[in-house]
């Protein structure tokens, strides 16, 4: 299966991922450590919103309910429900889990 890299910009120093083509990104961040939060995983409550800033995801079947017009246009996206169509790169997600 071929692989596409996520660049995660707002990590210093910054870091890359391997995803495979087809996972969820949401997964793929939450093993690495990324303390993005998230609660449906199913692309409704919009918790999981990330800024897209280059590349492109791919939803498949499923919708982005939790994404409204104005987050479409500025680059917003539900990692949750998204796989990597080509490498990516993406700013820090709009809501981060608090260090306990
Ligand atoms: S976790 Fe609810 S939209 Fe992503």
């Amino acid at each position: 299966m071929q692989t596409k890299q996520i660049r995660l910009t707002f990590l210093t120093p910054e870091q890359s991922l391997s995803i495979a083509q087809g996972d969820i990104i949401l997964h793929a961040l939450t093993s690495a450590g990324v303390p993005i939060k998230h609660a449906c995983s199913n692309g409704v409550c919009g918790v999981c919103l990330t800024p897209l800033l280059d590349g492109e995801i791919d939803y498949e079947h499923r919708h982005p309910h939790g994404l409204n017009e104005k987050e479409k246009q500025n680059g917003y996206f539900l990692p949750c429900i998204a796989t990597c169509k080509t490498d990516i790169t993406i700013a820090q997600p709009k809501v981060l889990v608090k260090p306990k």
